[in-house]
């Protein structure tokens, strides 16, 4: 969800944003733009749509070492060219990219600028306004900023350009994620680190409510006091080729299949040096001596909590809650004494999840985060983190990130079960193990899967997924991953459920998947199957070797019951995968979502 990046140094700043920006289109975005200065004055280029679209109107003639860009996913008016970034200040002296919702947009307008005609229907061209009511004031450029961030509600990630003192970047963040990147000759600032891969690995993190005067050759951190803040630098353990599709036509079906390598990858991470599965510090024994646990997520990291309910309370018998982060913070259920709070979170940064833990801090209460993002802002302000190690997820459909969660959750009770002196009737490295070969054999078989979504999901305008237990979590998945990259309207329904309304949805031909992997409850899902078939329904019964019947359409390979959720979404996604690619989609990115979703 919206994306800066911020150059300054001696190459062509033109190319470095650009390509910056694209490495950014991944958190989703309707609108790009950029700006660069030169002597001739600051050049902004916007438009709405893509970055293809973007490059074609910047003029490849403008020669510039500085500049700033911007990917935006509309919150404040429409996506168009008028609402796209960089926006400037009336007199056109300012330039500035934001992420983020600045709350107090109108009380701002109407305290500064009532004078002031606005172009935009945007928060943020309120923001370079005020900064110019403030320079007219007679403030100094950097005083002015800091006058004018005082003065913000709400989150952000600023950049700003002066035309009057081309040698420096202001930049400033509260609640939104940005780092700065460090440089020979240059520095820059990016969402993300990705973003500044091409031209560095080294950089910093900055903190809320701090601002930075970035020049070619300085990078200085200040808090809004005025104070000089210190920092250390990180290098980004990233390849560049982590991030790149090489051979395959999209992100998502390379990080399909790399779910088995990530597998493996976990299960040696999470190994002592004699093969026993451990997790670092004190994180078991706060999971094993909380008498409530409360797993905090959004989206596909919800889904992965509610598997991850399941193995904590089954084996290590302590219970869970799973709670969507965008209702707990507003209607906080009733806490038990001792609780721990687990935020899943793929990206880290999600702000309805940062809201819940902010919240719970304030409680004194100790919350972990499992996140992929290792310094995200999720894991920076949790007592403990414990990584996924899934490698950069780039497509907005998560895949390997939710089958990453599970794992860990796996881990984390398995090694609390213990601690409860309770043991697990089966080896759980040997049955990862057997998970990561299923995997491998599931992601082998896509013509398989291509026909399936092409027998179902060719014409279709809705489709049900239905599964008991943990096949109704990985439904719930299922249908999620369709619906948001096929645009199918898809549902997950507990097996038992859809009779009691939705059933009557049912028409000659609806699809309906059925999963059948957990042997309690194989007749009654196979029951349910039928009912809605005496209804027309064209069912496609995924099933897990063991407990397969006649006429079921995929067989699992045979895994733990209890981590078939691990295989059974695979192939899920797949059919979701090439639903949406005969439908003409954009698989990686998908209308209207983003894959990093920093506004409440
Ligand atoms: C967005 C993405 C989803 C993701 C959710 C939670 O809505 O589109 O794919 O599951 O955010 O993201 P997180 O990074 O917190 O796991």
């Amino acid at each position: 969800m919206c994306g800066i990046v911020g150059y300054i140094g001696q190459n062509d700043a033109k190319e470095i944003l650009l390509k910056g920006l694209e490495k950014l289109e991944y958190r989703g975005y309707d609108s790009a733009g950029i700006a660069v200065a030169n002597e001739e004055g600051v050049h902004v280029f916007k438009e709405k749509g893509r970055i293809a679209e973007l490059r074609e109107v910047v003029d490849a003639n403008v020669a510039s070492s500085a500049g700033i860009g911007h990917t935006r996913w509309a919150t404040h008016g429409v996506p168009s060219h008028l609402n796209a970034h960089p926006h400037q200040s009336a007199s056109g002296r300012f330039t500035l990219v934001h992420n983020g919702v600045i709350e107090n947009y109108v009380q701002l307008t109407r305290e500064y600028l009532q004078d002031v005609t606005l172009k935009s229907d945007t928060d943020t061209e309120v923001v370079v306004q005020v900064i110019e009511q403030f320079v007219s004031r007679g403030l100094d450029t950097e005083e002015a900023f800091r006058q004018t961030l005082l003065q913000l509600k709400g989150s952000y990630a600023i950049a700003l350009f002066d035309n009057e003192n081309k040698e420096t970047i202001y930049v400033a963040k509260n609640k939104s994620p940005l780092l700065v990147g460090f440089g020979e000759d240059f520095n820059v600032v990016a969402s993300d680190a990705m973003a500044m891969l091409q031209v560095t690995n080294e950089y910093a993190e900055l903190m809320d409510k701090e601002m930075v005067i970035v020049t070619k050759d300085e990078v200085i951190i200040k808090n809004l006091d005025g104070d000089i803040m210190t920092r250390p630098s990180y290098i980004a353990e990233l390849d560049a080729s982590d991030i790149e599709k090489g051979t395959y036509p999209h992100y998502m079906l390379k990080e399909t299949d790399e779910q088995p390598l990530v597998m493996r990858k976990i299960i040696q991470e999470y190994q002592d040096e004699n093969g026993k599965l451990s997790v670092a510090g004190d994180i078991a024994s706060a999971v094993a001596e909380a008498d409530r646990i409360y797993i905090v997520a959004c989206g596909t990291s919800y889904h992965a909590g509610l598997v991850g309910k399941q193995y904590i309370e089954d084996w290590a018998k302590v219970p869970v809650e799973v709670h969507v982060a965008s209702e707990f913070s507003y209607n906080m259920p009733l806490l038990s004494k001792k609780p721990l709070f687990i935020f899943l979170s793929q990206s880290g940064e999600t702000a309805d999840s940062r809201a819940v833990l902010v919240q719970v801090k304030e409680l004194g209460h100790k919350a972990l985060t499992i996140t992929n993002v290792p310094g995200s802002t999720l894991s920076r302000e949790a007592d403990f983190t414990l990584l996924l190690h899934a490698g950069p997820e780039i497509a907005v459909a998560s895949t390997k990130a939710y089958t990453a969660q599970i794992a860990v959750l796996a881990i984390l009770a398995s090694v609390a079960a213990e601690l409860n002196g309770q043991s697990l009737d089966f080896d759980l490295v040997k049955e990862l193990g057997i998970v990561a070969n299923a995997m491998e054999a599931l992601v082998d078989q896509k013509d398989e899967m291509e026909q399936i979504a092409r027998d179902f999901f060719t014409v279709t305008r809705n489709a049900f997924f239905i599964g008991r237990g943990l096949d109704y979590y990985v439904c719930l998945e299922g249908s999620l991953k369709l619906k948001e990259i096929s645009y199918i309207q898809a549902e997950g329904f507990a097996g038992g459920e859809l009779k009691h309304g939705t059933i009557a949805l049912i028409e000659e031909g609806t699809p309906v998947i059925a999963l059948a992997t957990q042997e309690h409850v194989n007749l009654s899902i196979r029951g349910n199957v039928k009912e809605v078939v005496a209804r027309g329904a064209n069912p496609c019964v995924i099933s897990l070797k063991g407990l397969e019947d006649e006429g079921d359409r995929f067989v699992l390979p045979a895994v733990h019951p209890a981590l078939a959720p691990l295989a059974s979404v695979v192939p899920l996604q797949l059919i979701a995968y090439y639903a949406a690619l005969h439908r003409g989609c954009d698989v990686d990115k998908p209308r209207n979502l983003a894959k990093s979703v920093t506004v409440e």
